[in-house]
């Protein structure tokens, strides 16, 4: 008996990366997991590694920068599982440029994926973790949400995602739900590969641990954050960064 069993998981961006590790970790903690994301042909492929029988990881292509979208996928996972425990919002793309050349298709693109989902997906298991009072809701912000050259864009939808964690802490937590963010640092994921290496070579400069991070080291903090060793965490960011924020 995992730590997890008889819980129902809902992770975003779960066909590589971040995601993927969080489902992995979910799924060995006991959870069942609808697995969303965009790339249906990747995350086919990545369920059927982590859970060949099919038993407890479920695959929804899922744009969740799409209201309408968002809403029939949850409609089906609630139609399937009865129930949603825990929410992992984990998409998010980036769309680098200096903000005096930015386009609003850059700023708007972002703003839709990592931040607008959240209001879909957070509105569409609020009600039924409230109902059922007990939810736990995992935010993935990032350290960017400080601020950082060339990303105005991603920063502010990830500093947004901290203001919309805190609130929804406020609002929901006598309903026995947690809602908390993490801000992970430099993380070896596709979405960090072909940064320049002077780029990469810096941020681990700045960071303690001198390395960057592994998916992995980021999916532990949220099995925390999804579980009852975490009940009385409510509205926090962890920064998972090798001490980077520290700096
Ligand atoms: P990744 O690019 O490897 O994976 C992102 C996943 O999200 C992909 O499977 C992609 O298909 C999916 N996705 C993108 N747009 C989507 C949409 N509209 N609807 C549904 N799924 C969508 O990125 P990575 O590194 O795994 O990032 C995961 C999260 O962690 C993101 O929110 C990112 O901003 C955050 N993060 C990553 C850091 C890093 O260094 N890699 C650092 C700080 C935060």
């Amino acid at each position: 008996m995992g730590k997890l069993s008889n819980k129902v998981a809902v992770v975003t961006g779960a066909a590589q990366g971040i995601g993927e590790k969080i489902a992995e970790r979910l799924l060995a903690d006991g959870a069942s997991v609808a697995m969303l994301d965009v790339n249906l042909e990747k995350l086919e492929q990545t369920a059927i590694e982590l859970d060949g029988s099919g038993e407890r990881a479920r695959v929804w292509k899922c744009n969740v920068a799409d209201a309408a979208e968002v809403k029939e996928t949850f409609s089906a996972i609630y139609e399937q599982f009865g129930r949603v425990d825990i929410l992992v919002n984990n998409a998010g793309i980036t769309r680098d440029s200096f903000f005096h050349k930015m386009t609003a298709e850059q700023w708007n693109s972002v703003m839709d994926v990592n931040l607008n989902s959240m209001f879909y997906t957070c509105q569409a298991v609020i009600p039924g973790m409230r109902d059922q009072q007990y939810g736990k809701i995992v935010n993935v912000s990032s350290s960017s949400s400080w601020g950082n050259m060339g990303q105005a864009n991603y920063s502010a939808s990830k500093a947004g995602v901290i203001g919309l964690t805190r609130t929804l802490a406020k609002e929901n937590g006598s309903k026995q739900i947690t809602v908390n963010a993490i801000a992970p640092g430099q993380i070896n994921t596709d979405m960090t590969r072909d940064l320049p290496e002077d780029v990469k070579r810096m941020a681990t400069m700045l960071t303690p641990a001198a390395r960057m991070g592994n998916p992995a080291e980021v999916a532990s903090v949220v099995s925390f954050l999804a579980s009852d060793d975490s009940s009385f965490v409510n509205g926090e960011c962890i920064s998972v960064s090798g001490g980077f924020l520290m700096v």
